[in-house]
């Protein structure tokens, strides 16, 4: 399903909210979306911009789940199979995101209703902003990019050190094309969030998860969804200038930095174009950042276990907790499950693997499962002074890479035991109206 439709279709069924009360782009529209758990939400006016904004349609597992035509429980498998089988879009001549096309003197962000999210932020940022660029080795890379205005036309990009985008930028003389595109579809949006190996196109699956057609840029040679509500087309300087503060996924205060300077030469829309906003540090950011760890996961885990299901879990900011599911056939299965999952996620802190039997969406299930399986002397697996991720405030950020302490639990049931001792028992279930006349 296109965006247009899936809001339609969330519409239908009273899962789509509307504010039709004028809000503010300086917190309010924020503050909103963040009261409404991040439901899908359109603002249809926001104050002082022609443009609507609209957030949330990636906030949930089962949100994405139903865009992508899947279960909850079935996305890991979808997603699995779109990254090993991609499908090279269709490239199409005419496109919805190019109704308007404005350049020179009219290329002005003041226009879009860029937000302030929080008080202390650096500036107005655009955060649900996938960035295109062609890397002439590896060919198109899509990727999130959290973008800070600073000027009518230019903004600060945040380009983390090892995503494909600073890759390409820190190898490339002169300017590095990018385009940014905002209000996109589910497929777009979860496959942006995806990092496959070098050489593989995010937008070609995206096309897997669902039609994904692309157009060529007006000004840039890059190629985007043809039907993005906007396409910011731009060029990476060499310049540096300030970028942040701002939050990040562990909803803790990420400093400022200097940052490449993005200079936006060309803005297309869609005749009824909407902005898309994703705030940060809250469900949907944690979702997409988290959820596209788990096939790696899988497919580390696949190598050495069953694995069953993974969940990077929201407790742990989506990024520093796992669980792993697998169907125990060996004793030394969870042990080698363990040291897989840390290389499926290298930022991963804390991985606990569980039985079939172990619902693991259910974190009191969890919670049981290391309360009458483990035993720490036996169960623990403790690696010290591991590259960790720059995201946990407690490592040790004091050299060039953060150094962290990683924990595997086992919380499976031993080998060697009588199986039917570590089993939840449950009561039967009665008709309460035989009872309650
Ligand atoms: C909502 C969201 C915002 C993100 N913001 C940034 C960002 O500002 N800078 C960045 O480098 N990565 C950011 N990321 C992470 C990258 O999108 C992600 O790691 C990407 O998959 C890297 O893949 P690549 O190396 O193939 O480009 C963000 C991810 C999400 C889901």
């Amino acid at each position: 399903m296109n965006l247009r439709e899936f809001l339609k279709n969330l519409e239908q069924t009273g899962d789509l909210v509307r504010i039709g009360e004028p809000v503010s782009h300086e917190y309010e529209v924020a503050n909103i979306l963040n009261t409404l758990c991040e439901k899908p939400t359109i603002f249809e006016k926001v104050k002082g911009f022609e443009f609507p904004a609209f957030g949330g349609i990636t906030s949930d597992r089962d949100i994405i789940a139903r865009a992508l035509g899947t279960t909850k429980e079935g996305l890991l498998m979808k997603l699995v199979q779109a990254l090993r089988s991609p499908k090279e879009p269709e490239l199409v001549s005419k496109a919805p995101c190019q109704d308007v096309v404005l350049q020179g003197n009219d290329v002005d962000l003041n226009t879009i209703p860029m937000l302030f999210h929080l008080k202390g932020d650096g500036g107005r940022y655009g955060t649900a902003t996938v960035a295109i660029i062609k890397d002439p080795e590896t060919g198109r890379n899509a990727c999130y990019h959290r973008i800070m205005q600073i000027g009518k036309n230019t903004c600060t990009a945040r380009l983390i050190p090892k995503r494909q985008t600073r890759t390409t930028y820190d190898k490339t003389e002169g300017d590095l094309e990018m385009a940014i595109c905002v209000g996109n579809s589910v497929p777009v949006m979860v496959a942006a969030s995806l990092g496959p190996p070098p050489g593989t196109d995010e937008l070609s699956i995206a096309n897997a998860l669902d039609k994904t057609n692309l157009v060529k840029c007006r000004t840039k040679n890059l190629e985007v969804p043809s039907e993005s509500e906007f396409v910011l087309e731009g060029r990476i300087t060499r310049d540096l200038d300030r970028e942040g503060p701002f939050v990040d996924l562990t909803e803790t205060r990420d400093f400022e930095r200097q940052e490449p300077i993005f200079v936006i030469d060309c803005i297309t829309h869609r005749k009824d174009a909407m902005w898309q906003v994703l705030i940060p540090g809250r469900m949907e950011h944690k979702i997409l950042m988290g959820m596209p760890k788990e096939p790696t996961i899988y497919d580390e885990v696949s190598k050495v276990a069953t694995c069953k299901n993974v969940l990077v879990t929201l407790g742990g900011g989506s990024w520093l907790h796992g669980i792993v599911q697998i169907q125990k056939k060996g004793p030394d299965d969870a042990r080698n499950a363990i040291e897989a999952a840390f290389k499926g996620h290298g930022s991963m802190k804390h991985v606990v693997i569980v039985d079939e039997d172990v619902d693991m969406y259910d974190p009191y299930a969890v919670e049981w499962a290391i309360a009458t399986r483990v035993q720490g002397h036996r169960d623990l697996i403790v690696h010290p002074d591991q590259p960790g991720s720059s995201l946990d405030p407690s490592g040790d950020h004091s050299g060039k890479k953060t150094r962290t302490t990683k924990v595997g639990i086992d919380a499976t049931i031993p080998p060697g035991v009588d199986p039917e001792k570590y089993q939840k028992v449950s009561y039967g279930d009665v008709d309460l109206n035989d009872y309650l006349g």
